[in-house]
């Protein structure tokens, strides 16, 4: 019998991942914002939950306490070959994105004056230097180079290890680990080979900083009273994962986006005042972590007409409400000069993002940099495509070949 319009409008779907552009989320998601912003979503275990596409329903989910953000409550939405941990769960009890109240407040309140703008106010100068550094690394290399392997990555991983005392040298276990554990098609083998091996790194760091103290945020955990060792691994895990994946894709895809609009990235290079704007634009328009904040009603609960069942999965699309119409003017252009405070790429509600001034003094200080020292910068292969992380909690480039 064929379905009628209504009946085919509220047919679940299954998440969409392919991409028509590299700065857009997949066209498939708009589509389903326009039937409504919320629908029925299949999880690729079977389990039928929902899919919110529009920004004043995705305020709603995460500001709402009705809703666990426990991992023991997940369900995939990639294909059930893949199953990274972010997707099913397996990290530490401590690894506190997937922690609710109590639990959630007690990791997350010591380290809040860790993060606080004035905090990173005081980081500023280092980070002009690092991104300094960085430049002048480049300007020695010469070009052709990848931005991503020489600029993108270095940067937060450099700031994010010196702020939490984590050697740099150390640097190609970790991001090894921490690529494995944020992308989505990582196998259960490799997963727990990559947990394994960062808590080991990170219990063998802990206790060094045990023995002998140092003046940086793990060293601060290590000797402060009231966590177990196995406790700090887990909050320092997320502190690395999510202090530098983030933060590195958007300088690769932002910077990848300015080429492709260089209207745009004229505007940045010559009038210094558009940077505060344009790193929000920037994160609104690209929004790297996509389909981020996954969260499960633990009572029924009212959102947008519709009933959420106590014990339904909601995966809420971060990029689909940052570009909807109902609360940003076309959306889908790129407008470094758009006033439009109130995105959502830093997630909403408890779990949004600790880190957000670090990332924001990141890009404010990095962007600028890099196309006034370069005002040459172009794709080395304009015709070449550039490999993108599809199946990924953080979107992005994975290399970006530039010239000058
Ligand atoms: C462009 C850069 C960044 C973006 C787009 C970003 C995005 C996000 C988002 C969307 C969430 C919320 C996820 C959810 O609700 O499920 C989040 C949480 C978090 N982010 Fe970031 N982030 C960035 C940089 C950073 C940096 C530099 C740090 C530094 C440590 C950081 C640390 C964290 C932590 C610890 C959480 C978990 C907060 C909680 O559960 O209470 N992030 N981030």
């Amino acid at each position: 019998m064929p379905e009628s319009p209504r009946e085919t409008q509220s047919a679940p779907v299954t998440m969409p991942f392919d991409r028509s552009t590299y700065f857009d989320p997949p066209p498939r998601l708009a589509e389903y914002r326009r039937e409504s912003p919320i629908r029925r979503l299949a999880f690729t275990d079977g389990h039928l939950g929902w899919l919110v596409t529009g920004y004043d329903t995705a305020r709603a989910v995460l500001a709402d306490p009705r809703f666990s953000n426990r991992d023991a409550f997940l369900h995939p939405i990639v294909p059930p070959e893949f199953t990274n941990p972010l997707q099913t769960g397996g990290f530490p009890p401590s690894f506190f994105l997937f922690t609710d109240p109590p639990d959630h407040t007690r990791y997350r309140k010591p380290l809040t004056g860790h993060f606080t703008v004035r905090r990173m106010r005081l980081l500023q100068e280092r980070v002009a230097q690092i991104v300094e550094e960085r430049l002048a690394e480049m300007e020695r290399l010469g070009p052709p180079l990848d931005l991503v392997a020489e600029f993108a990555l270095p940067i937060p991983s450099l700031v994010i290890c010196e702020l939490l005392g984590v050697p740099y040298t150390d640097r190609a276990a970790f991001q090894r680990d921490s690529r494995l554990l944020t992308d989505f098609t990582t196998t259960a083998e490799e997963a727990a080979a990559a947990l394994g091996s960062l808590g080991g790194y990170l219990y063998e760091l802990i206790l060094r900083k045990r023995a002998t103290p140092t003046d940086d945020l793990l060293g601060e955990l290590a000797s402060a009273e009231g966590f177990t060792v196995e406790e700090i691994i887990g909050m320092s895990m997320l502190l690395l994962i999510a202090g530098y994946e983030t933060t590195a894709n958007l300088l690769g895809l932002g910077t990848l986006a300015l080429l492709d609009n260089p209207g745009q990235l004229a505007l940045l290079r010559d009038d210094p005042s558009v940077a505060d704007g344009a790193v929000e634009e920037l994160l609104r328009h690209l929004s790297v972590v996509t389909v981020g904040s996954t969260r499960s009603a633990t009572e029924d609960v009212e959102i947008g007409g519709h009933t959420i069942a106590a014990g339904e999965t909601v995966v809420v699309s971060l990029a689909a409400a940052n570009r909807d119409p109902l609360r940003f003017d076309s959306p889908d252009d790129l407008d470094l000069t758009r006033q439009a405070p109130g995105h959502l790429a830093f997630g909403h509600g408890i779990h949004q993002c600790l880190g957000q001034q670090l990332a924001r003094i990141e890009l404010k200080i990095a962007f600028p940099a890099l196309i006034r020292r370069f005002p040459g910068l172009r794709l080395a292969d304009p015709g070449a495509p550039i490999p993108v992380r599809t199946y990924a909690t953080v979107h992005g480039v994975e290399r970006l070949p530039v010239t000058w």
